[in-house]
């Protein structure tokens, strides 16, 4: 969580730092902060709450300068106020720090700084850099290596190796108006190259509007960004050579391009990015053999080859794609899977199995428990028999990010930037990547046959233009219904098998961006419990009730009608009973039943956005939230 930038060159800062922390507000809103340096003299600009009120107070800022770092800030320690806000400070305000991350050992750090002496602001972690920064650049000032390079990165060197935890962070000082120092430990950062002017940020939204050349830097690593170019080093001192590479991303990528809310431009391009992925790992003009696989993932053999169990980590809506992935993964190619919350994985772990592949989904590719499960299962993996041989594969969004450390093949889900925090098209990329694998070894180890294999594959070409049809006939009706749930208090959302999971998906969509209550439940378990608080409910006369519905769970839905809830049925269009049965329909096209996630799960991004939208919510960054969770 939170969003750091900077930027040294020839324009004034601070727009640019603002632009920049605009791309990566979905990262964090508590409060944003910007430090610069002219004059030999560092500026300091914070405000608590969101990025807009910074921006008022830079309006009367007149500070112009050539070197500035930014931060937008989701709060892990100390509140949401002021006086946390980054940047931070060192005693003698001449070096500012903005940090991504959590500093594990800060307590100890901060005790042992304050029994000598320095003085803290704020309740942060983070405020413990800027003091041990200073402590080394004071102890180098009186040493012999002065005037043998950068004394600043020489400074931050030895202080990050001082840090335990996550972190990302950039330093500058009034004293070193030439140069800015970056360092990340699991915590993404990323320079951008221009001409004679050099960018820094959390993610690359925030330089595509100045460079597409970039470069991720690797953990354990610093950079020192000059007017006159970059250097990279290790933790370690020693000097480290690696060239940027070039983004095929446009800045219109990141702009509404005319929609209310990003979400709802997100929810439009799901029908572009099911093209995207079949065109990128399908063979177009199949002809059914088993000389030819129709599926393009170039998975190397030993990846795929005897599989017996899979496992998958994810955490949120990745999870959710995870277990329509499991039911793919069993039922398609026959091989036994599990899914793991990555965040409870890592507690209690399960015993480890020959010829397993694990596999990391994570559309961020930087959630940190996600990381920190693969991380650990590399590890144990490397200490048990199985050794070099384990397999890990990794399913993502940003084939750039810390998920490529850890695995040795990805599938690269091409939705394209999302920067609503709720995700709705790479859910959906992540779901097509799940049917591809499925296929890819239902293919190989021959558990389908060729036909079925040809008829699901159609089925998947013909998602695109069914869900346009879904979105130009259900938009401006589900705006209109989603009138009649904007007091609604409670949510339940049923499905069955395959669709299991979408009930689980459209009910943490609502909560995440309307906070409204909404649970989701395997259809036959409502009468093993949830029944009970419609009753009540019921009974109280208070509270409607909405119950999204899948098909095959009339009769759930029949139980629910019976006790007075409002029934909202997601169902192929040709069911002639659900009419009868719902008070509203979202219809969606009659598919083969395992393609159905794939469709139910779009009526009903757009019923969460419509009522989030009419609660007059922020629907792009929902309270407490942030797009990638890179803490623990
Ligand atoms: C999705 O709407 C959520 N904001 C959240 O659950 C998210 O899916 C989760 O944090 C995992 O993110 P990742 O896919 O980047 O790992």
């Amino acid at each position: 969580m939170c969003g750091i930038v900077g930027y040294i060159g020839t324009q004034d800062v601070s727009s640019i730092l603002l632009s920049g922390l605009q791309k990566l507000e979905y990262r964090g809103y508590d409060s944003a902060g910007i430090a610069t340096v002219s004059a030999s003299e560092l500026h300091c600009l914070r405000a608590k709450g969101k990025l807009s009120n910074l921006e008022e107070k830079l309006a009367s800022w007149d500070n112009p300068s050539l070197l500035g770092i930014g931060h937008t800030r989701w709060a892990t320690h100390g509140k949401p106020e002021e006086h946390n806000a980054h940047p931070h400070r060192d005693a003698q305000e001449r070096l500012a720090v903005v940090q991504n991350g959590i500093i594990e050992n800060y307590r100890e750090l901060r005790a042992e700084l304050q029994d000598k002496g320095y003085i803290f602001r704020s309740e942060t972690d983070t405020e413990v850099i800027p003091h041990l920064i200073a402590e080394q650049l004071t102890a180098l000032q009186g040493q012999e290596s002065k005037g043998k390079g950068s004394l600043l990165l020489e400074a931050v060197r030895q202080a990050v190796n001082r840090l335990q935890g996550a972190f990302a962070i950039a330093v500058i000082g009034a004293d070193y108006p030439d140069e800015l120092i970056v360092a990340r430990k699991q915590a993404p950062l990323v320079i951008g190259f221009g001409d004679g002017e050099y960018f820094c940020a959390s993610d690359t939204p925030a330089l595509i509007a100045y460079t597409r050349t970039v470069l991720t830097l690797d953990n354990h690593e610093l950079a020192r960004l000059t007017r006159g170019g970059v250097t990279l080093h290790h933790f370690d001192g020693h000097a480290v050579r690696r060239s940027p590479r070039t983004l095929n991303w446009n800045p219109v990528m990141v702009e509404k391009q005319g929609f209310k809310h990003f979400m709802l431009k997100e929810i439009n391009e799901q029908p572009g990015v099911i093209r995207a992925v079949l065109e990128t790992y399908t063979a177009q003009d199949w002809q059914p053999s088993y000389n030819s696989n129709p599926m393009r993932l170039n998975l190397p053999a030993a990846l795929t080859q005897d599989l017996e169990h899979i496992q998958i980590m994810a955490c949120g809506t990745s999870w959710h794609a995870s277990l329509v992935g499991k039911y793919l993964l069993e039922q398609l190619a026959g091989i036994p899977t599990v899914v793991h919350y990555a965040s409870e994985f890592r507690y209690a772990p399960s015993p480890l199995q020959a010829n397993s592949l694990t596999i990391g989904v994570t559309q961020s590719g930087e959630t940190a428990d996600t990381l920190a499960a693969l991380e650990m299962e590399k590890h144990r993996c490397a200490q048990s028999a199985q050794g070099k041989h384990a397999r890990f594969l990794g399913i993502t969004n940003r084939p750039e990010s810390s998920l490529a450390g850890l695995v040795s093949e990805i599938i690269d889900t091409h939705a394209g930037i999302e920067i609503g925090v709720a995700a709705t098209k790479t859910f959906m990329a992540q779901l097509m990547a799940f049917y591809l694998l499925a296929l890819d070894l239902a293919y190989q180890r021959q558990t389908l046959s060729l036909e079925r294999i040809g008829e699901i594959l159609e089925g998947l070409r013909q998602l695109p233009a069914q869900i346009e049809q879904i979105l130009e006939s259900q938009e401006r009706y589900v705006e209109v219904l989603a009138h009649n749930f904007v007091d609604t208090t409670d949510f339940i959302f049923l499905g069955r098998g395959i669709n299991f999971p979408i009930a689980l998906e459209g009910a943490l969509k609502l909560k995440e961006i309307s906070y409204i209550h909404a649970e989701g439940y395997p259809a036959g378990e409502m009468k093993h419990g949830p029944i009970a608080l419609l009753d009540r409910q019921g009974a109280c006369g208070c509270d409607r009730h909405a119950w999204p519905v899948f098909e095959k769970v009339l009769s759930n839905a029949q139980e629910a009608r019976a006790r007075d809830a409002q029934l909202i049925g997601v169902t192929p269009m040709d069911e002639q009973e659900a009419t009868e049965t719902f008070d509203a329909l979202l219809p969606v096209p009659a598919v083969d039943e395992v393609i159905s996630p794939l469709l139910t799960v779009v009526p009903l991004q757009l019923l969460s956005y419509h009522i989030a939208a009419l609660r007059g919510l922020d629907v792009d960054q929902p309270r407490n939230l942030a797009k990638s969770v890179t803490v623990e």
